[in-house]
């Protein structure tokens, strides 16, 4: 997904200049979320009424895939924003059953937009790189797709696509549907995509994005200090040479309280995608449409509003802090400027993947304040409460 208007995107999510010559691996951006969940036709009814994603393929027993659905939704600008590729097992000997089975609803593959697949495959493999898929062609009418696949996090796969010559609404196989959002938009852009791994094995992680994919760290991060203070998980922060591909990976810490990221490993049945960021515009209308359509956010306390030295934080933003209060977003500050973000409940079934939502003004974070600022103001209120 190149061919995006750069400035709006630049300022959605942060994007940073860069030089692709000098990159061994090379990416242009996201290409694809491709979920394994339990009902992909019902879960792309939602996405498209919820989250007003458009569906623009589909793949099925009709198309002549006999073994699963495939329904593409996508959001945001024509040829760019986020797709989304919900999959789920029509035959009951399909892998997708087993994979659902094991993992619940989630996402199996963090695909890439890469200009060059053989270039990435080859530096991924010296580099010690599992290679679930070697380099191939797909082609159909609209073209030819040029595919690989490379191992990542537990069962999460990344496939690297080069669409350049292809001109069809996804992959060979998918036909084209035109079914508009049936509700309003909500996201333009993919922010961020985290990872939970097991304790002990997010700097592996690091080293195999820096390694394998050329990635850099960003300044973020979330050490001892305050993992075990607060958050009971620790987290450090990888993106792509531009910045258009962010990759926070957690890992869980001993805390006071008992670990999402052990919850999150229990259910998922280990190492995952945890939750995805979509970049909108405009966080308060975001999240009054996807509130009045039944999304359940995690409550914020008052006081996280309401505390002097909070409000301070906060500074001034866009809107009256009235409005986020009302809302529950979040806010979080650093030098460069702030962002405004809030975390939905878990999506599926299982305690796993959920969503944020988050606004960027000039921040390039993630929201490391609010951990701290979020649970004092907890305990402020137990406090309050005699219960501290
Ligand atoms: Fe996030």
């Amino acid at each position: 997904m190149t061919t995006v208007d750069s400035n709006s995107l630049r300022e959605l999510v942060g994007l940073v200049a860069h030089d692709p010559a000098d990159d061994s691996f090379p990416v242009n951006g996201w290409d694809a979320v491709v979920w394994v969940v339990g009902n992909a036709t019902l879960t792309a009814h939602y996405f498209r009424t919820v989250f007003g994603m458009d569906l623009v393929a589909y793949s099925g027993p009709e198309t002549g895939n006999r073994d699963h659905h495939g329904y593409v939704l996508t959001s945001g600008p024509v040829n760019g924003g986020v797709r989304f590729v919900i999959t789920g097992a029509v035959d009951p000997a399909s892998p997708l059953a087993e994979h659902h089975r094991r993992h619940g609803d989630g996402v199996a593959d963090i695909a890439l937009d890469v200009p060059d697949v053989d270039r990435c495959v080859a530096h991924a493999r010296a580099a010690g790189a599992r290679i679930l898929q070697e380099p191939h062609d797909l082609t159909d009418e609209h073209g030819t797709v040029r595919l690989a696949a490379i191992a990542a996090y537990g069962d999460t796969r990344h496939t690297l696509v080069d669409r350049s010559h292809y001109s069809g609404p996804y992959l060979p196989g998918y036909q084209p549907r035109s079914q508009p959002a049936g509700g309003e938009r909500v996201f333009q852009a993919l922010d961020h995509v985290v990872g939970n791994v097991e304790l002990g094995a997010m700097d592996q992680w690091v080293d195999f994005y820096r390694r394998v994919m050329g990635f850099t760290n960003m300044a973020e991060f979330v050490g001892e200090d305050i993992a075990t203070e607060y958050s009971a998980l620790m987290s450090k922060v990888v993106a792509s040479g531009n910045h258009m591909v962010k990759f926070p990976l957690n890992e869980p810490a001993q805390g006071k309280r008992a670990s999402q990221i052990d919850e999150f490993l229990r259910f998922y049945q280990g190492p995952g995608a945890q939750h995805l960021a979509l970049a909108t515009a405009d966080i308060l209308a975001a999240v009054d449409t996807l509130r009045a359509a039944g999304v359940e956010f995690l409550a914020t306390p008052d006081s996280y509003y309401d505390d002097p030295e909070l409000r301070a934080r906060i500074g001034h933003v866009r809107v009256p802090v009235s409005e986020l209060k009302a809302r529950g977003i979040l806010v979080d500050r650093d030098e460069d400027g702030y962002l405004l973000q809030i975390f939905t409940r878990p999506f599926g079934d299982r305690p796993t993947v959920f969503f944020e939502l988050i606004e960027r003004h000039g921040s390039a974070g993630f929201g490391k304040g609010n951990f701290r600022a979020l649970f004092e103001a907890i305990e402020r209120e137990q406090a309050l409460r005699g219960n501290l």
